[in-house]
């Protein structure tokens, strides 16, 4: 039977979901901020079961449990510390799915006991840090020919989903460079409690490396900007990083100089710039920021030889369609225009109209007819990767090979990402 597209295979997937209503069942590994905030949008969704949640926390793991009570859901069967391992949970609650918003050190060993079990894996970012678990992830994803897919919300979001629409027309004319960034301080926040300062668990990375740690949600729309895996690969990776300033000042500032943390020492620079290259010659800057007082932003910028996309400034110039020969015109009028057809879909409520939803729908969704994640295993990978090789490149102040892992295979991939 010939492959059907993406389009063809979602018509057919709507005309098949009015008569299937079979449910995903769900187990939920880590029930903190994010596993939470995920769950509400889970429980939104027809033909999805939460069956079991699972939290070192007893406190978490009850809290997000009454969560699903509360939604009129059936009550998911509970675990807490570590009395069972992932794999007896998965022995007996027989899920679908897991998804994983645990701390970063477990999640691949999370998604391999899964996909072992022929259950699908959607992992919160990054889905490794470690460059050998990622080769795994790969290679147990090919083994078991079970999909693996890291939840990159910010490739599902609306503005990013119209730019790939665009492109794939050839109105920036051939991809020349990219810039994106995660400009966001997390030092209030998510490092660090934001009342009492007190360190989370996150915060230990900061004094152990000094490397992009946070670099998924610049890069998800980007890889599908720049073909990654699918027509070109990176070939190296270059990175420096500024002195780390910006956390001894914060707490200084707001809690005093006898802070612990006003004096500690961070090897983790403020902001930790890579540069990547392409196999078929495009480049790439990424700028990890995460611990100086700003506002937030992405600064996504594409440029090709017809034409350049500025989401900072809100704008694009394309040489073939504005109206003033290089003159930026402004981007929302293109956003509407060449809205992605995943963003002219039914949300169940406002608060839900965003890339979370789209994303985990598109993801059960796959579960459900047993298809092709929308992220896959090697962009997965891909993103993941640039976390270990942008530390060990700043360490050695020099560029580092990237690893392919597709083996070859991006030559001869077809798009696959929202086409
Ligand atoms: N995509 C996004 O926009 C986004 C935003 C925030 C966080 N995240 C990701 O979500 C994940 C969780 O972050 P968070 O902010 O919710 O952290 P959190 O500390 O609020 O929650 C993590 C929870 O996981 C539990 N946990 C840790 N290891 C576990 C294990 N092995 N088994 C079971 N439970 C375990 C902890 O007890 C905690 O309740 C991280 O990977 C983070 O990068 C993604």
């Amino acid at each position: 039977m010939a492959q059907l597209t993406g389009m063809e295979q979602e018509q057919e997937d709507i005309k098949q979901h009015r008569s299937d209503d079979r449910v995903v069942k769900i187990v939920l590994f880590g029930a903190g901020k994010r596993g939470v905030k995920l769950l509400h949008y889970l429980l939104s969704m027809d033909n999805t079961e939460i069956v079991a949640i699972c939290d070192r926390s007893d406190d978490s793991a009850l809290r997000a449990a009454a969560v699903c009570t509360e939604a009129g859901k059936k009550k998911p069967s509970v675990y807490s510390g570590d009395r069972q391992s992932v794999a007896e949970i998965l022995d007996r609650e027989k899920p679908d799915a897991v998804i994983i918003a645990t701390y970063w050190d477990s999640h691949a060993g999370i998604a391999l006991e899964a996909m072992r079990r022929n259950i699908y894996p959607g992992i919160d970012v990054p889905a490794a840090l470690r460059t050998d678990d990622l080769w795994q992830l790969v290679e147990t994803s090919e083994n078991t020919g079970t999909p693996c897919m890291m939840l990159e919300n910010w490739s599902f979001r609306k503005d990013n989903l119209a730019v790939l629409n665009m492109k794939r027309l050839g109105m920036f004319g051939k991809i020349v460079h990219c810039h994106c960034a995660h400009s966001h301080n997390c030092i209030d926040h998510w490092f660090f409690d934001s009342e009492s300062g007190e360190a989370r668990w996150q915060a230990e990375y900061l004094l152990k490396y000094n490397r992009m740690q946070y670099p998924t949600h610049a890069l998800g729309p980007v890889i599908s900007w720049m073909d990654i895996n699918r027509g070109d690969a990176f070939s190296e990776i270059y990175t420096i990083a500024s002195a780390p300033l910006g956390i001894n000042e914060y707490f200084r500032d707001r809690f005093g100089e006898h802070h612990p943390e006003a004096g500690r020492k961070y090897r983790q620079g403020d902001i930790v710039t890579s540069v990547l290259s392409t196999k078929k010659g495009k480049t790439l800057v990424i700028n990890n920021d995460l611990q100086l007082r700003r506002p937030y932003a992405n600064r996504w910028m594409l440029q090709g030889t017809r034409g350049v996309y500025d989401e900072e400034k809100g704008s694009v110039y394309l040489a073939d369609f504005s109206p003033e020969y290089q003159k930026w015109e402004p981007w929302q009028p293109y956003e509407e225009k060449y809205n992605h057809r995943w963003w002219q879909t039914d949300f169940p409520s406002p608060s839900f109209r965003g890339a979370d939803y789209i994303m985990l729908r598109q993801f059960t969704e796959a579960v459900r007819r047993k298809g092709p994640v929308p992220l896959d295993v090697y962009d997965s990978a891909v993103m993941s990767a640039t976390i270990e090789l942008s530390g060990i490149s700043a360490e050695k102040k020099k560029s580092v090979p990237f690893p392919d892992f597709t083996r070859g295979k991006w030559q001869t991939n077809q798009e696959y990402f929202a086409v």
